[in-house]
């Protein structure tokens, strides 16, 4: 089992015989370094392992101890770190401007060791605490985090279920969907939000027979009518859910067969009134279902970019624009999934 190292102390003062004094009463017990400016504070409050606690003197030449500590608080990765002041002065003022900058206690000197050692244990204890409180609580953030993740590819893996050849198609055209909204100018949130609702683009397949997804191609007008109602159901599905992902999910999965300059399913939009999301991943869906392989038929990169670039008509032109300015990224997709290509979703 891993030893539990000991807690770290940086001592601040400009006189050593202060410094001497502290380091007697505290050796021992913990890990002591100390620091003769204000400046030098600031850097040994950055080096690994961090100190746990600072004692910090408030008069010092050049950089005093209120701007050591107004630092300390304004730099994130020294901002927990709690600093207690060491002076001479009492004065009410002095400890109220220490006390506003961050500081979480004072101690006078001349210093007793009994009162030292008391407040630095209670405080220790309180940032440990505090600490553990905090990582526990980003534990179960990743956990919700990551269940919602987890539940977006069951979702889209249910979705495809019965979704034979498919193979890794969803995870692929999403992956190229996060590049091309990259490529747009979407903020990160928005890229990982459309890289998890883009896979759920078909989830409405579910609802759809089993004989229509064998097909590749519908032979009638029913079956057409059929295989079209999954944009239906998968709005129908993912509409429930009230959260910004889902509800991009729910637009992606009602409008991803829309056509720019419209003739496009389920409600023939045009342009703009079909959500951006949907726009980008009617052209990601579209790439990979071409450069697939589907029976004897795969088209070469280069061809079916070459079919995105000639549909403007299906396509948003600016988008395509930007899809085709990163076909390099859209390659090390294609290759990273290509030894995934086995149907990830029956196996
Ligand atoms: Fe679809
Ligand atoms: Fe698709």
């Amino acid at each position: 089992m891993k030893r539990a190292r000991k807690l770290k102390i940086l001592i601040v003062d400009d006189e050593s015989n202060n410094i001497s004094i502290m380091v007697e009463v505290l050796m021992g017990r913990y890990e002591i370094i100390a620091a003769l400016s204000g400046e030098i504070a600031l850097e040994l409050a950055l080096q690994e392992p961090q100190p746990d606690l600072i004692l910090l003197d408030v008069m010092m030449p050049k950089m005093d101890g209120f701007q050591v500590c107004k630092t300390l608080k304004a730099d994130k990765k020294t901002a927990s770190i709690p600093v207690i002041f060491v002076t001479a002065m009492d004065e009410v003022e002095d400890e109220e401007k220490g006390f506003a900058l961050g500081a979480v206690d004072y101690i006078t000197k001349p210093v007793s060791p009994p009162i030292v050692k008391a407040r630095i244990a209670t405080h220790l204890a309180m940032s440990q605490q505090q600490r553990s409180c905090e990582e526990r609580v980003e534990r179960q953030m990743k956990e919700l985090v990551d269940g919602q993740k987890e539940a977006v590819y069951m979702l889209a893996k249910a979705g495809h279920f019965n979704d034979i050849g498919t193979g890794v198609h969803a995870w692929r055209m999403a992956e190229y969907s996060k590049a091309l909204a990259k490529a747009a100018g979407w903020p990160l949130l928005g890229q990982n939000l459309i890289l998890l609702a883009a896979s759920l683009h078909d989830t409405g397949k579910i609802g759809v027979p089993v004989r229509m997804q064998m097909k590749v191609k519908a032979n009638n007008e029913d079956e057409v009518h059929l295989m079209r109602k999954h944009t239906v159901y998968g709005y129908n599905v993912l509409s429930t859910a009230t959260t910004p992902l889902f509800k991009m999910a729910s637009e992606i999965a009602l409008w991803h067969h829309e056509k720019w300059s419209g003739g496009g399913y389920p409600n023939d939009l045009k342009g703009e009134k079909i959500p951006e999301a949907a726009r980008i991943v009617t052209i990601a869906d579209v790439f990979d279902v071409l450069t697939v392989r589907r029976g004897a038929k795969v088209w070469s990169v280069e061809r079916a970019m070459e079919f995105v670039k000639n549909n403007n008509g299906h396509f948003e032109p600016r988008l395509v624009d930007h899809f085709l300015s990163i076909e390099p990224e859209i390659m090390q997709i294609k290759e990273k999934w290509a030894h995934r290509e086995k149907d990830v979703f029956l196996d």
